[in-house]
């Protein structure tokens, strides 16, 4: 089969000043995309912010024989999100892809989590994805075609010390992926998920001996097919980490029916049949959940 190529589409990463960022930018550009590099070039926690990040990212680009312009605005802000996006029309008159990448730390065990710990990471991963799609968003559904990748987290999909407001943030990014999926699918614009382990500044000090096996680069091509013409999924999360690419979904079981008026013993009583994974089902909205639901109730 033919290799995969972006020639002709324009594509926004956001924080792809360094990082996994950087590396979606150097697969997409080598393959034809013409990129806005975004970065505000701040520390993990999210403090300042230097234009050299992207600057530095977009030369490199270009010195490899790719087209990109450097973005230096903050995904956090609508105002910040319009840019980007003005940005990518104003030097390539459109836009199919983006990459809502851009992400800060600021761990903290619940107990001690205080709000200026919460909201810049709200701010950053949740509502910046908003604030930098939202207006792609009109352009996506006039052209009838989009690909939108947000980057998640096991940390929000399956738990982690410390990360309350970054797990929400990144499990929020689901749900928004999964209306962006059914909403965008009369316009061929299709919306998944990574949840990528990999080895970057953000990980420098928690991944110990089994950073050399998470490189960021086996996380881009996982990231390249889910925004790629050809990708025939949407509204879906996969698992990434040093060449292991593998998806990951919110099931629901067969549980348990009782239309005769359930009561809290029933409940206690079935509660294993409630909790079985056996026979689970997959819901592609939440139509298909409320349909399979009441299937059942006979
Ligand atoms: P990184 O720190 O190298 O990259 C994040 C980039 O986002 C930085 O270049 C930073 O300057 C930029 N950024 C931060 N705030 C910004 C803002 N307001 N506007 C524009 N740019 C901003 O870290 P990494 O690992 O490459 O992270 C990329 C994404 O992957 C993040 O969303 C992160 O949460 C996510 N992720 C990373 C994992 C890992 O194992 N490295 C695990 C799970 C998720």
């Amino acid at each position: 089969m033919a290799d995969l190529g972006f020639d002709g589409k324009v594509a926004i990463i956001t924080g792809a000043g360094g990082g996994l960022g950087f590396e979606h930018a150097k697969v997409l550009a080598s393959r034809g995309a013409q990129l806005v590099i975004n970065d505000l070039g701040g520390t993990v926690d999210g403090e300042g912010g230097d234009d050299s990040a992207a600057n530095k990212a977009a030369k490199q680009i270009e010195e490899m024989g790719g087209v990109a312009v450097a973005n230096h605005d903050s995904v956090a802000t609508p105002e910040g999100g319009k840019s980007i996006v003005d940005t990518a029309l104003d030097a390539f008159g459109r836009i199919d892809i983006v990459i809502n990448n851009a992400g800060i730390l600021r761990d903290k065990a619940f107990h001690n989590m205080t709000p200026d710990l919460v909201d810049p990471v709200l701010d950053v991963h949740l509502r910046g994805a908003f604030n930098v799609t939202q207006p792609a968003w009109p352009h996506m559904r006039e052209q009838g075609y989009g690909r939108v990748l947000c980057t998640a987290s096991g940390a929000g999909i399956f738990g982690n010390f410390g990360q309350a407001n970054y797990g929400a943030a990144k499990m929020g990014l689901v749900g928004f992926t999964n209306v962006l999926a059914v909403e965008g699918a009369k316009y061929n614009i299709k919306a998944n998920a990574i949840a990528p382990i990999a080895h970057t500044r953000m990980t420098e000090d928690i991944l110990g001996g089994a950073a050399d096996k998470l490189g960021p680069e086996h996380i881009s091509p996982v990231a390249a097919w889910l925004v790629h013409e050809d990708c025939p999924v949407s509204g879906e999360v996969y698992s990434v980490a040093g060449g292991r690419v593998a998806r990951i979904f919110i099931g629901e079981a067969q549980g348990y029916v009782n239309t005769d008026g359930l009561t809290v013993e029933d409940v206690r009583d079935n509660f294993e049949q409630i909790r079985s994974e056996e026979g689970y089902f997959v819901p592609s909205d939440l139509n298909d959940e409320l349909m399979t639901a009441l299937g059942m109730l006979g």
